[in-house]
C-alpha cells in the first residue's frame, strides 16, 4: 500500500476555540474512507485542510511523502479535489461551469467531454446551455460535482455531496464515485449523514468535538 496523505498531530484553532485537536491520520492510494459525526464537530474543516484551502495551527500534512506548502497551490488543487457542501456555479451557463476546468489548464474546452461526463451525472446534454438560475438544487450539486470530474483528480474529497438529492440520484452519484474509486484508484474521502452510504461504507472515520474518535 502507498501513502498518499498522511496528517501528523494536527490543530486549527480560530480566536483560541480549537476546532481540531491533535489529529492523526494515514489515508492510502486507493482508499475509500467515509467521514461522520454531528454537525459543528469538524469534518469540513479537516477536509479543507487537507485541500489546502486553510492552514492548520499546528502540525503538519504530507501529500506523497512531502508537506502540502511545499506544492504549488494550483498545481496541488488538480491532484486533490475538493466538491464543497454548498455548492456555488458561476457565470450564466452549465457550460461556463463546465468550461473552467479547461480554462485552469490553459485548454480549449471541450463539449464532447462535458457531455460525456453530463450522461455520467443522469443529465443530458441539453442542460450544457441551460442558465444556472433555471436549475435545481440537485441538478446544481450533480454539475458542482461534474466541475471536479472533468479531469479526475489522484482524491476527490466530497463534502456531503448528495444531502439533498433523490434516491435514484443518490444512487447514480454513489454508483459513479465507487466506479472512480475501483476501476480508477481513485482516493475517495466523502462526509456523509446518509445511513445508506455509512452501510456501504468499507472504513468509516467519526469525528467528535474536533478528534478522531473512531477509526474501523
Ligand atoms: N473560520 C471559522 N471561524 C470560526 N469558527 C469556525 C470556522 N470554521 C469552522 N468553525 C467552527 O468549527 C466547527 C466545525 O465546523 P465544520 O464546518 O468543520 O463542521 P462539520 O462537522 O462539517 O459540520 P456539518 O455536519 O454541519 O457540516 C463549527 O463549530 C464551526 O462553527
Ligand atoms: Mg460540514
Amino acid at each position: 500500500m502507498t501513502e498518499i496523505i498522511k496528517l501528523n498531530n494536527i490543530n486549527y484553532t480560530v480566536n483560541d476555540t480549537k476546532i481540531l485537536k491533535d489529529i492523526n491520520l494515514t489515508i492510502n492510494e486507493g482508499d475509500y474512507l467515509t467521514f461522520s459525526g454531528t454537525s459543528g464537530s469538524g469534518k469540513s474543516t479537516l477536509m479543507k485542510l487537507v485541500a489546502d484551502m486553510i492552514s492548520p495551527t499546528s502540525g503538519e500534512i504530507l501529500y506523497r511523502n512531502k508537506n502540502i506548502d511545499d506544492y504549488e497551490a494550483t498545481d496541488y488543487r488538480k491532484q486533490v479535489s475538493y466538491c464543497f457542501q454548498q455548492p456555488t456555479l458561476f457565470g450564466e451557463t452549465v457550460f461556463d461551469n463546465l468550461a473552467f476546468p479547461f480554462k485552469v489548464r490553459e485548454q480549449e474546452p471541450d463539449s464532447e467531454l462535458m457531455v460525456q461526463k453530463l450522461k455520467l451525472a443522469n443529465l443530458d446534454e441539453s442542460f450544457l446551455n441551460q442558465k444556472v438560475i433555471d436549475l435545481s438544487g440537485g441538478q446544481k450539486q450533480r454539475i458542482a460535482l461534474l466541475r471536479n470530474l472533468i479531469f479526475t483528480p489522484d482524491v476527490l474529497i466530497l463534502d456531503e455531496v448528495t444531502t439533498g438529492l433523490d434516491k435514484t440520484n443518490k444512487n447514480i452519484i454513489h454508483s459513479l464515485v465507487m466506479d472512480l474509486n475501483k476501476n480508477e484508484g481513485i482516493t475517495i474521502l466523502a462526509i456523509t449523514h446518509d445511513q445508506e452510504e455509512l452501510d456501504d461504507s468499507r472504513k468509516i472515520i467519526k469525528v467528535e468535538d474536533g478528534r478522531i474518535v473512531e477509526d474501523k
